[in-house]
């Protein structure tokens, strides 16, 4: 037997016979990774102790999930999204220091190409929903304002639907855009209030989170990449603190410091001034970006 055979298969050994066969990989961290894996799994089904019809009901889910797989749908990155896992990963892979804005998940519906406009621009392009103002600041933690930052936001409208998802009802591009910051860091644009949504749950996910009595919606919320120059990219959100799904995000998105202040200005004045022709919502957020 070589040093890397461990014996016969054992209920009591499973996890040493196992591991003990991958002693000569040739990638260290691989050979990690299938270590954990391997014994955080033999661990619960040891403590599940699945039938024979359980075990076989995991594999058919699983081959349920990849066949939704397809060039838009990623039933995998659902499935890690409704775990917590994708929301971990990105806790790990986006420690800030205090006083820098939280990363969140960056979800299925950001595209690349969206269009670059001037400041206070509206972005939703048929004139849809309630009327909304978005204004904040970029700041480096010292407070200073962060010329030059890149803001790429992108929202639901007011039904819960993103444009791509209604390719021809809505204008393409609608409630998406680029802006970029001036000297004095601070940003503003006019959009409609964004409405909460259910991730799509028509697949095996859906069904998984119906099983558990949970449901699929996220709460109200726009969507940001902001990236500058010497600065960590930030991927977050901001979310409708009235929300009913705020306390119970199907994908766990949301952090206490991305509640943003969504007020209802009724001033007709300032709403003439706005260009908009009655009441609309005034959202305020600063964002701060840690150095790189
Ligand atoms: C989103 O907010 O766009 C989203 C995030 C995770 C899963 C589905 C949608
Ligand atoms: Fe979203």
């Amino acid at each position: 037997m070589d040093a890397h055979e461990k014996g016969f298969f054992t209920e009591a050994d499973s996890v040493e016979v196992v591991t003990g066969r991958n002693a000569n990989a040739k990638d260290a961290r691989l050979a990690e990774v299938m270590e954990v894996i391997t014994r955080k799994l033999h661990e619960a089904v040891k403590e599940i102790e699945p039938t024979q019809d359980e075990w076989f009901e995991a594999i058919q889910f699983l081959t349920r999930t990849g066949h939704m797989c397809n060039d838009w749908r990623q039933e995998f990155i659902l499935l890690s999204d409704v775990l917590g896992v994708s929301m971990l990963v990105d806790a790990i892979n986006a420690r800030r220091p205090t006083g820098a804005s939280e990363n969140t998940v960056l979800g299925p519906f950001h595209v690349a190409d969206a269009p670059e406009y001037e400041m206070g621009t509206n972005i939703c392009l048929d004139q849809k929903g309630e009327d909304m103002v978005v204004r904040g600041r970029i700041l480096d933690t010292e407070g200073n304002p962060v010329a030059g930052a890149r803001i790429d936001v992108w929202q639901a409208n007011d039904e819960g639907f993103y444009d791509v998802q209604q390719k021809g009802l809505q204008p393409d591009f609608n409630l998406r855009g680029v802006f970029t910051t001036g000297e004095d860091g601070t940003y503003w644009f006019k959009a409609v209030k964004p409405k909460f949504y259910p991730i799509p749950d028509d697949g095996p996910v859906g069904q998984l989170l119906g099983r558990l009595g949970r449901h699929p919606f996220r709460p109200a919320h726009l969507h940001y990449i902001i990236s500058a120059e010497g600065y960590d990219t930030l991927t977050t959100h901001i979310f409708d603190p009235d929300d009913p799904y705020i306390n119970s995000d199907a994908v766990f998105g949301v952090k206490e410091s991305l509640l943003a202040d969504f007020r209802k200005e009724s001033d007709p004045a300032k709403a003439a001034a706005m260009g908009f022709a009655g009441p609309y919502w005034d959202v305020s957020f600063d964002f701060v970006l840690a150095r790189a």
